[in-house]
């Protein structure tokens, strides 16, 4: 399975097994995977920080507490990394960090992890100890607990263990825990009901055409839209991404068709109507356009100059109309003032299923700035206000709702 866009946390405990736990690293690396990694203070007894920093390429956290005399340290990672995460795979678990997890404790990075882990999220924990240890009654009593919170439990094996004797408590080899979280991810996807469906997303601004050089345009940088694109493409659906002209990389098994105008993206939309499951209505489509194009260069000769503007083809409106009923039509309003009235307008106007309200300010939510601030309004529905959001975990929320709306159909 390619693992192309996937976040995975490995926390790793002291046991002789973390030794292994660089490889896995890699092996996960290789597959496209993120990986960030946790280490017990223990765990570095068995392996070195350097070695996990340089192959997963980023930090190696331990502490919840981060340094405070360094400028720009991000002081919630102990929340955000939970949440960023689309598994937590702990390899190999110690008793005392299964002791840790069943009592809830939140005593490391680790621990924490588990805690801000978003629910539904795989955790996947692999044991590996001393035989007697792991049959002992309180490592039995602790797995049973972390089992019925949804926790993953893999048995470890039998053979030679770091005393010399034989006995069930060996971690597993990296390529078989690749498998395992292979397994876990993609059992997620099929159960995802976006799995097979098919969604067409607007992204970016529109460039209407002045003259041969000059445009009206807007500030979209397309991040919301991508970044819905390449959220639903990790639950199984087949993503048509629709842009304006924007900067960004296509997101890993999204189809993407560029254009400049609302004409075109009306056009391109259009040959997808009839086919999709979803439509999706990110794209800040410019409103207007100038009545005629002039050719060449305008010049610039008069004092003033005024233009007549013409109205655009309304996409998502012209979707919201054709729609089956069994079609969902999901648009945003970018709003300054009166947001939840104009929002709810706008779902009634272009007969939308849902519609994510956000407001200009261009600092926290909007166009351009990573981050966006949500208010989630389902037809006959009530408001449901998001907190400020990386546009990545936005869209994603964005996503549960829309998953929501398909299995109460
Ligand atoms: O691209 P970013 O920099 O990340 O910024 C994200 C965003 C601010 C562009 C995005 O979150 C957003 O709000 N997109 C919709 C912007 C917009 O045009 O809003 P609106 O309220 O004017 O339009 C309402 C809906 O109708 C939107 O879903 C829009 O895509 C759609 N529309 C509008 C006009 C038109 N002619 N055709 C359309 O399909």
């Amino acid at each position: 399975m390619d693992l192309t866009g996937k976040n995975i946390i490995i926390g790793i405990c002291g046991g002789i097994a973390a030794y292994k736990t660089p490889h896995l690293v890699r092996l996960l690396k290789k597959k496209g995977a993120n990986v960030r990694v946790a280490l017990t203070d223990a765990g570095t007894r068995f392996v070195s920080e350097l070695s996990l920093a340089t192959v997963s390429q980023g930090p190696v956290y331990r502490s919840i507490f981060p340094p405070t005399d360094t400028h720009g340290t991000d002081f919630t990672t102990h929340i955000s990394l939970g949440e960023w995460a689309d598994a937590l795979v702990i390899a190999p678990a110690t008793a005392n960090t299964l002791a840790r997890l069943a009592a809830g404790l939140c005593d490391d990075m680790l621990a924490t992890c588990f805690l801000t882990l978003r629910p539904g999220k795989p955790v996947l924990i692999f044991p590996a100890m001393d035989g007697q240890m792991y049959l002992s009654h309180s490592v039995q009593r602790n797995i049973a607990t972390l089992k019925s919170q949804g926790a993953v439990i893999i048995e470890p094996e039998s053979g030679e263990l770091a005393s010399g004797q034989c006995g069930t408590g060996r971690m597993p080899e990296p390529e078989a825990i690749v498998e395992h979280i292979e397994t876990a991810l993609l059992s997620l996807v099929h159960s995802s009901p976006l799995h097979g469906k098919s969604i067409v997303v607007t992204a970016g601004p529109t460039r209407e055409k002045i003259d041969d050089v000059r445009f009206l345009s807007n500030y979209s940088s397309g991040k919301m839209g991508f970044a819905i694109a390449k959220a639903a493409g990790m639950r199984g659906a087949r993503v048509t991404l629709i842009s304006g002209p924007v900067g960004l990389a296509t997101p890993p098994g999204v189809e993407r068709i560029d254009v400049e105008s609302a004409a075109e993206m009306r056009d391109a939309a259009g040959n997808f109507f009839p086919s999709c499951d979803i439509f999706i209505g990110a794209a800040a489509v410019a409103d207007y356009r100038p009545a005629a194009v002039i050719r060449g260069k305008l010049k610039k000769n008069d004092p003033e100059l005024q233009f007549t503007l013409v109205k655009n083809p309304d996409i998502l409106g012209d979707f919201g109309q054709q729609k089956n009923p069994v079609q969902l039509a999901v648009g945003f309003a970018l709003e300054q003032e009166n947001g939840i009235d104009n929002a709810r307008k706008k779902l009634e106007e272009k007969n939308l299923d849902l519609i994510a309200l956000n407001f200009s300010d261009r600092r926290t939510s909007g166009f351009e700035v990573d981050t966006n601030m949500l208010t989630l309004i389902k037809r006959g529905g009530p408001a449901t206000e998001l907190p400020m959001l990386s546009k990545e975990e936005a869209a994603r929320k964005l996503l549960d709702t829309i998953e929501n709306i398909c299995r109460q159909r």
